[in-house]
């Protein structure tokens, strides 16, 4: 396949099996002890989820989950959220439901690029939308009756949040124009930023929602995971059919398998997850800064962290690490709209042990003092 067509999948798949591993953003770092308990009673966890109501499984999964994030109002009591296998699933649920509306739709610019691939491929029109616009609720002119926004809070790769204020702008500006306002909050559990509650928001605000929530990206479970659609409640019809349409149920024991997750997780298991995340990202930027490279995105508290290369584009930095064992992604294909500007950064992924990390963040110093030797003999000669 020519590079040029690759998405990110398909460059991450490449690098799936490579002992230093830094190029997709699952999580990868060892269990903790109390994570390994939980493996320990898979058999038991099996048992109670063949003997329950999936009613019951799912009720508690969605309880114990949202909670952990902040998010008490989140709307399962009243039957408003939809589990499935992974949030790539909602979200083609979503997109489905976009398109059947007809509506255009004001994506964020960059994200990650299965958003806009899936959008398209279910023949949404979409609109670039920059961060900064979004934050300070400033919807572009072509959009209005029916359509969408798009947003991915954290976002992947830069860590962009909304805080409260920039959320109520943003849904008072959906509400005021009748448009819809989408969310992708799979990164929300490492930055405690976006753990202010919004539903209760959302709802007193009174704009037509659809957030997607995800498992995924926390706990390094070999892709057992849940994806969650959570909506207000004009879009609970079209969105179970359209649900429906692709399964009946995830998988019982999955939810049974996150319950006690996120069980963990609210018992210390975030604190150490998000600790570990630093700790790898504060590696990487002091390597970063040995070379003289100021980290792009210093706010961004998510498992990625992207690492911009003076002079030399991100191709060829992925490349010259790729021949040193170092497997980091490319990153033209966020930047959906606007290829070329992703041309500058490499993205690494944090949700990896740390002395994988370090080994990563001393072949990339050397790979920048590299790069940056050449440039400036370029520039002298
Ligand atoms: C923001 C965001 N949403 C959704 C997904 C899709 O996740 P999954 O592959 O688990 O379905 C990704 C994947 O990295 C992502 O970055």
């Amino acid at each position: 396949v020519a590079d040029v067509t690759c998405n990110l999948t398909e460059y991450e798949l490449r690098a799936v099996d490579a002992p230093l591993n830094v190029a997709d953003g699952h999580a990868r770092q060892p269990l903790t002890a109390s994570q390994q308990e939980i493996v320990d009673r898979f058999p038991d966890l099996f048992e109670e989820a063949t003997t329950r109501s999936l009613e019951e499984v799912e009720y508690i999964a969605h309880d114990t989950f949202f909670r952990a994030l902040g998010q008490r109002s989140a709307p399962y009591a009243r039957g408003q959220v939809l589990t499935s296998y992974a949030s790539s699933v909602s979200m083609d649920v979503v997109a489905r439901c976009l398109a059947e509306r007809g509506a255009v739709v004001g994506l964020i610019h960059p994200t990650f690029d299965n958003i806009p691939d899936l959008l398209r491929a279910r023949g949404v029109q979409l609109v670039p939308v920059s961060e900064s616009a979004l934050r300070s609720g400033e919807l572009p002119g072509s959009l209005g009756i029916g359509d969408a926004v798009f947003v991915t809070v954290p976002n992947n790769p830069t860590g962009g949040i909304l805080d409260a204020d920039d959320l109520r702008r943003l849904a008072e500006a959906c509400r005021s124009r009748q448009m819809l306002l989408a969310l992708d909050t799979s990164f929300r559990g490492f930055d405690c930023r976006v753990q202010y509650d919004f539903y209760e928001l959302l709802d007193a605000c009174g704009c037509d929602y659809v957030v997607i929530e995800d498992t995924g990206k926390l706990w390094p479970f070999l892709e057992l995971k849940l994806g969650f659609i959570a909506c207000s409640d004009s879009l609970k019809r079209p969105l179970a059919k359209a649900h429906s349409d692709v399964l009946l149920s995830a998988s019982p024991f999955v939810m049974r398998v996150v319950t006690e997750l996120a069980r963990d997780a609210v018992a210390g298991g975030f604190d150490e997850m998000r600790q570990l995340i630093a700790r790898n990202r504060a590696i990487i930027d002091a390597s970063m800064a040995d070379v003289g490279c100021r980290q792009p995105f210093p706010d961004s508290r998510v498992s990625v962290t992207l690492v911009g290369v003076p002079g030399r584009n991100a191709s060829v930095v992925s490349a010259s690490l790729a021949e040193r064992g170092v497997h980091v992604l490319r990153c033209e294909p966020f930047f959906w709209d606007q290829r070329r500007i992703g041309e500058q950064y490499v993205r690494v992924a944090l949700a990896r042990e740390s002395s994988a990390i370090e080994q990563v963040a001393d072949e990339l110093r050397e790979v920048c003092a590299e790069s940056l030797h050449l440039r400036d003999a370029e520039v002298v000669r």
